[in-house]
């Protein structure tokens, strides 16, 4: 996942069980006590089921969309290693959007809905991706900072109450850890080089450093839907948190990178590097579609899903074919 950044929507739908349910529900709750999972074939509540589903698909959009900014540099990587590194960095990132689709389906949701929901802007994707790539370093930036936040939201959701969703997460977390370390090797290089280099490193730190704490999402208080989802065992820690936890992981790296973050009120406080205020007015602006890239990624996405139609229809004509053959 990228992020808890999207927006005022988790946690809706209501539970209309009927009575019956009820011993079904005592199950549920004994499972979610005894910290174990929860699986496809279980008995769930109507709202834990949505929720889900939702929370899994704007994280699957999030790994797909999240393959645009960087997708750009490919044909422009400075060299054929930085070209391989930077290519499968990328089709990870296809792979975590499978496996994060399979796991919205055995919840029952169905692929195609999802992506016409994303289409259609009916579910979101991290704002983060609305903000554009637009030097190599930027490359290195979006590896070591938003890659790097990903781990710190990811990691605790490889103990979701929910299995199939745990599960993807614990691979998924390993590549993320690749990512960032690419990032950051990438930065560091950098920082060894020119005066230019060093120049375009600290532009895209600068650029990417207050969007990469606002896809930890609204603060604790503005929220309201943490307290179900941790009650649900979906969720592990709230925003805030989680984004205490990045800063303090990247302000020592940024020393090594020799760069300055972009906050005055950076302050190491109780073994805490405590930062400044966020700018929410910016965050709503892109959550509301006003970032500089949200119509680009969608049209994008929109022209990869027509031209693709053609490789759907072959795959579903190829497993017809053998399904016959096997009956
Ligand atoms: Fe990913
Ligand atoms: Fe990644």
């Amino acid at each position: 996942m990228y992020g808890n950044d999207f927006g005022p929507s988790a946690n809706e739908g209501e539970d209309v069980r009927p009575i019956d349910d009820a011993a079904a529900q005592v199950r549920f709750d004994a499972l979610l006590a005894d910290d174990e999972r929860i699986e496809p074939r279980d008995w769930m509540p109507a709202g834990y089921r949505k929720t889900l589903i939702r929370q899994i698909a704007q994280h699957a959009h999030s790994e797909i969309i999240g393959m645009q900014p960087e997708g750009n540099w490919i044909t422009r990587a400075p060299s054929l290693r930085r070209k391989a590194i930077l290519l499968a960095k990328v089709q990870d990132e296809a792979g975590h959007g499978l496996y994060l689709y399979s796991a919205a389906e055995t919840l029952g949701a169905e692929r195609d809905e999802l992506t016409e929901m994303l289409i259609t802007g009916r579910q979101r994707y991290s704002s983060i991706f609305n903000y554009p790539a637009v030097t190599w370093a930027d490359v290195g930036a979006i590896g070591w900072l938003v890659d790097g936040a990903a781990i710190v939201n990811q990691v605790p959701i490889c103990r979701c109450s929910y299995g199939p969703y745990a599960r993807a997460m614990i691979r998924i977390c390993k590549e993320e850890s690749f990512h960032q370390r690419q990032g950051f090797e990438l930065l560091l290089t950098l920082s060894r080089g020119t005066d230019h280099q060093r120049t375009m490193l600290q532009d895209a730190v600068d650029r990417w450093w207050w969007p990469s704490l606002m896809m930890f999402g609204p603060p604790d208080d503005a929220s309201p839907n943490t307290a179900q989802s941790m009650a649900w065992g979906i969720k592990r820690h709230t925003n805030d948190e989680l984004r205490q936890r990045f800063v303090d992981m990247t302000v020592p790296q940024a020393d090594v990178l020799g760069v300055s973050l972009p906050d005055p009120d950076l302050e190491l406080v109780d073994d805490h590097w405590r930062h400044g205020p966020i700018d929410w007015d910016e965050f709503n602006a892109v959550l509301r579609g006003e970032g500089a890239c949200n119509r680009q990624r969608i049209e994008h996405r929109t022209t990869a899903h027509t031209d693709g139609a053609w490789v759907r229809d072959a795959a579903a004509a190829y497993a017809e074919k053998h399904q016959r053959a096997a009956a």
